[in-house]
């Protein structure tokens, strides 16, 4: 199969020729705030299943359902969840997925056989347009191949996807580059997945909200995953990733110690690096994330420079930061690229 690629300059064009795709059962992947999707017909369960195809994702991990306006999200769900008006209005559109009991109408493809079903609006025009003109809710994964970090460029996409699908819409590099926060509404508001929608926002509005607890550790033998996308590896390049957490100077010194041990064994170590720790790792080989003081800018290049050191280094040696606020997804993707190879300091 051929791929094509087109830019969105043109969000009608580009949403028009997108949709014909999707009708005719085919998949088109399209940028969003948070990473590119991987898109097909989300009420036709043949469409769906080309998805897991494409990816290579198990079947027993479900997909989320985007929608053009609010109103649509409704017909998805069994009845309306508790507190999903207000959550839409404060975050919708947005990188915010809302889980709660799915409506007849939804596939068993999109829910793995699950009784709930996630939704979400995504805030890009390109993709609002998209799936408008599809008519359809539109299932969609992040645009990679499973396992892999998600894409942040039509590039990153093309990398994974070339010759599996029939169209790429480029509309540029997103916004947060990590994916949406995964709120689930069956029962106790309780975060499944952290994202630029943080902890703190939805406390707000919420009162309490519980966090699953393998956001920041891996699932213990027997435990059952809140999410079942939390059991797979996940974000992994095929460099090794190592994570030492603390305070920048220390943290510095010790990845230093680290990338000093790799190189002499012959590795090819490169250190991703926040710009308070920079001055620490003197001739050292670094890729600078951002500040620490902004972990939305660590979030938004995390995943493209996982892609951009694979076929540089071998070794990727992270520096892990507090989880406050947008912090929490940082660390998230981060101890998930490493497998959970991680030092506290
Ligand atoms: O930002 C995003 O959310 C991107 C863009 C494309 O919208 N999409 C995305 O989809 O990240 P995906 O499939 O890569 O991640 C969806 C996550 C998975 O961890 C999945 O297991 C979980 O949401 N999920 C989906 N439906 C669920 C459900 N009914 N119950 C629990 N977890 C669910
Ligand atoms: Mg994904």
């Amino acid at each position: 199969m051929i791929t094509s690629v087109i830019k969105t300059t043109d969000p009608t064009q580009a949403a028009t020729q997108g949709a014909a795709i999707l009708r005719a059962g085919e998949l088109v992947a399209f940028p969003t705030e948070t990473v590119y999707g991987l898109g097909a017909n989300g009420l036709d369960g043949q469409a769906v299943d080309r998805i897991f195809v494409a990816k290579g994702r198990p079947n027993d991990n479900p997909l989320i359902l985007h929608v053009a306006e609010k109103v649509d999200a409704f017909r998805l769900w069994a009845t309306e969840p508790p507190h999903a008006r207000a959550l839409m209005d404060t975050f919708w559109p947005g990188p915010l997925t809302l889980i709660y009991y799915r409506s007849a109408i939804v596939p068993d493809q999109v829910t793995a056989g699950l009784d709930t079903v996630a939704v979400r609006m995504p805030d890009n025009a390109a993709a609002r347009a998209l799936i408008a003109a599809a008519g359809v809710p539109v299932a969609a994964p992040s645009a990679n191949l499973s396992g892999k970090p998600s894409p942040t460029t039509a590039e990153h996409v093309l990398q994974d996807m070339d010759g599996r699908i029939p169209l790429i819409l480029d509309g540029g590099p997103c916004r947060y580059g990590v994916e949406s926060t995964v709120l689930s509404l069956a029962g106790t508001p309780t975060i499944l997945r952290p994202g630029a929608v943080t902890k703190e926002m939805l406390a707000a509005i919420l009162g309490e909200v519980a966090l699953a607890p393998s956001i920041l550790a891996p699932l213990s033998a027997g435990e059952k995953a809140a999410s079942p996308g939390m059991k797979y590896k996940h974000y992994a390049p095929n460099a090794q990733v190592l994570v030492v957490v603390g305070e920048a100077e220390p943290a510095a010194r010790r990845l230093s110690a680290l990338y000093d041990e790799f190189a002499a064994q012959g590795r090819r170590p490169c250190i991703a690096a926040t710009a308070e720790a920079l001055p620490f790792y003197g001739r050292r080989r670094t890729a600078l994330l951002g500040t620490r003081r902004d972990p939305t800018t660590l979030c938004s290049r995390l995943f493209a420079l996982l892609r951009e050191l694979d076929t540089e280094a071998d070794v990727i040696l992270a520096e892990g930061i507090g989880t406050e606020g947008t912090g929490l997804a940082f660390m998230n993707r981060l101890l998930r690229s490493a497998g959970f190879r991680v030092e506290y300091l």
